[in-house]
């Protein structure tokens, strides 16, 4: 069934009860009933005002770009150390700006690992929050790392939208495969949360430039889990307009791309059976599972062993392109 035919039958049941009770009172108490009718007008009135507002504001909430000084001061890479970033703009088929940072390893060094991380934000802070991240592939990891501000996020152009960056993620991954070295290595996306969605998307789209996923504390869609943050809210989340169908994308990502997935136990924000669930739906040949007792939704990376098993990952199981 499609969510417009849910919708519609969620309406017309509700329409359908009030009236039969409207009309079994009618036969009984006349009085009650004219005072019960402009209850129900009220009432009715309020929740619809309540539902448009949900619908109009829900992006603000999903997306809530101007959170932890989003779209303040977005450090840059030499802050960490990495002295030779290019602070690039990416310009989308649809008129928007993104500014993106790019740091490349010397693909001439006898310790080139020919692999390039790409970066995949949750919905808040900017860019500049996430270099530490940056650093530590960079680093630590010898890989080439892209990392990009979403639409309306950081000091990029225009309003976050699933629509909108899903062009940007297109947007993205055109520029890496049009780049000398870039489109030469093995491309793993790095995907937290949201960004695990974009993820999803971009492998399940692009398989032939994706050579490694890393997943963590990512849902099935944006739907699934309004329930468990606002339980209250819970029978409208068909009005959610923001979807993020990763339960249906994660299976069109070919075997062939080795997947790492990162699950913190005490998640608040994503139940943690979601990505239980992406886990066992993944087609991949390759799959690792870690999960973390202690953690909740915004701490992974913080936990004992988490950048070990990346760095084992992105070692051993990604493939240094045509090699
Ligand atoms: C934790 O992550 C969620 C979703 O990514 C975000 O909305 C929230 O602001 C974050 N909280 C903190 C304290 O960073
Ligand atoms: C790779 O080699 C360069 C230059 O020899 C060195 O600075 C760097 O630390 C090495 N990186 C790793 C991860 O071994
Ligand atoms: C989780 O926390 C408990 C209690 O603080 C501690 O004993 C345990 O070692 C922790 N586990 C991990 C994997 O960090
Ligand atoms: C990286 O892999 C590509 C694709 O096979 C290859 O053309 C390139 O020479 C490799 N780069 C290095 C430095 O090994």
């Amino acid at each position: 069934m499609s969510d417009q035919e849910t919708d519609k039958i969620v309406i017309q049941t509700t329409a359908y009860s009030s009236s039969v009770l409207l009309f079994k009172l009618q036969s009984w108490f006349p009085f009650l009933v004219k005072a019960a009718k402009m209850s129900t007008l009220i009432l009715g009135g309020f929740s619809t005002l309540l539902l448009l507002g949900i619908y109009h504001f829900q992006s603000h909430i999903i997306y809530p770009a101007g959170l932890n000084d989003g779209h303040g001061t977005v450090d840059t890479p030499d802050l960490y150390g990495m002295h030779d970033y290019e602070a690039i703009d990416l310009e989308t088929l649809d008129g928007e700006t993104l500014k993106a940072f790019v740091v490349r390893q010397n693909p001439k060094a006898p310790n080139y690992s020919n692999k390039t991380v790409l970066v995949l934000c949750p919905n808040a802070g900017n860019i500049g929050h996430y270099l530490s991240i940056v650093k530590l592939f960079y680093a630590q990891m010898n890989c080439n790392v892209v990392i990009y501000s979403y639409r309306g996020y950081g000091h990029s152009t225009g309003k976050a939208s699933e629509k909108g960056l899903k062009i940007d993620a297109d947007t993205v991954i055109k520029y890496i495969s049009e780049d000398e070295q870039l489109s030469k290595s093995s491309l793993i996306l790095y995907g937290r949360s949201l960004g695990g969605a974009v993820a999803i998307y971009i492998a399940s789209n692009y398989p032939s430039h994706v050579h490694g996923i890393i997943l963590e504390n990512t849902f099935l869609s944006i739907r699934k889990v309004i329930p468990y943050i606002l339980p209250l809210l819970g029978p409208v989340s068909f009005m959610c307009h923001q979807i993020w169908d990763s339960e249906s994308a994660i299976v069109k990502i070919p075997s062939n791309i080795p997947m790492c997935f990162m699950s913190a136990k005490k998640d608040e924000i994503v139940p943690p059976a979601h990505i239980t669930s992406l886990h066992q739906l993944s087609k991949s040949e390759y799959k690792e599972w870690h999960e973390f007792p202690n953690s909740t939704h915004n701490d992974t990376v913080i936990q004992e062993e988490y950048w070990e098993k990346i760095a084992d990952f992105i070692r051993d199981k990604v493939a240094p392109y045509g090699r």
